[in-house]
């Protein structure tokens, strides 16, 4: 394969898929590859260079992904053969993304070369000790290299995967649903705590979707149509914003937040 240059374009809430999509631009880098990193949040799909490689690298949410990455890939241009890999982080289960997601870009015209789900440690719920989620990363790390190893050599895959997968989809298409719900938005609202907050305006910037703006008293509001990327209560500098469903309030980051802005 004469492979010279990657878009890579990725989304990480909590660091487990910048973690992920930085190893796999490594190991493109060590191979002569170049590598445009790009934040989907930050590009415009109708933008991406079909001369290049593209590659996709996003978390699984509700056995799916966040609404806004459906969006980017959704409004991709059309290709004529632009050859296009994925890779997603998880915390064990998916099924409803790889089939479907290859079904968009086949009717776009790229053609689907590589898709890989690289567990990583839950950054929801169930937050687990840091030693154990060390050993996590570090195994993530090593199928991260091995893939982006496969893609040079060809030998990567993005095959159809079964019926099943679909059903999936579109359960997980309700899941997303009922997420949206101002119901949902209520029960599961991340909000500052006053009392820790220092007006920093971080979790403003680090928001995707411009969910949280900074009110005329100088604390983050929330703007009720959240998507639960965790970003914002991940990266907070003081903690200040809790998420009501981890458990014993535990949070979640792979790297510091200096690290993922850059
Ligand atoms: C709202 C939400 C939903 C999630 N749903 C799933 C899921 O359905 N299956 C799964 O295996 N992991 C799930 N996870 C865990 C993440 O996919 C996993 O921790 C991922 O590596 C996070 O990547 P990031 O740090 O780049 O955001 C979910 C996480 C969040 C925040
Ligand atoms: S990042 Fe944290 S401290 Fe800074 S404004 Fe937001 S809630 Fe407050
Ligand atoms: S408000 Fe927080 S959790 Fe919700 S989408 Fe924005 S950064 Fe992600």
């Amino acid at each position: 394969m004469n492979l010279k240059r990657i878009d890579f374009y990725y989304f990480s809430g909590t660091g487990n898929t910048f973690l992920v999509v930085k190893k796999m631009q490594e190991t493109f880098k060590k191979n002569g590859i170049d590598v445009n990193m790009h934040r989907i949040e930050n590009s415009d799909p109708e933008k991406v260079n079909l001369n290049n490689m593209i590659g996709l690298g996003f978390p699984v949410a509700e056995l799916s992904t966040y609404e806004f990455v459906w969006e980017f890939i959704n409004s991709l241009s059309q290709s004529e053969g632009t050859e296009i890999f994925m890779v997603d982080t998880l915390g064990g289960i998916s099924g409803g993304v790889v089939g479907h997601m290859r079904e968009i870009v086949k009717k776009k015209g790229y053609v689907p070369i590589g898709a890989k789900e690289i567990i990583m440690p839950v950054n929801i719920f169930y937050i687990q000790d840091e030693e154990i989620n060390k050993g996590k990363v570090e195994k993530g790390l090593i199928e991260a290299e091995e893939y982006a190893a496969d893609i040079i050599n060809g030998k990567a895959e993005w095959g159809k995967i079964p019926v099943i997968s679909d059903a999936l989809y579109y359960t997980s298409l309700l899941g997303l649903k009922i997420t949206e719900t101002r119901l949902n938005q209520k029960l599961l609202y991340l909000a500052a705590d006053k009392g820790k907050c220092n007006k920093c305006g971080t979790c403003a910037k680090l928001c995707p979707i411009a969910n949280i703006k900074m009110g005329e008293d100088g604390y983050p509001e929330n703007l009720m149509h959240c998507q639960y990327c965790l970003r914002c209560t991940s990266f907070c500098p003081k903690d200040a914003i809790p998420c009501k469903i981890n458990y014993n309030g535990k949070t979640y980051r792979a790297v510091k937040a200096n690290k993922l802005l850059i």
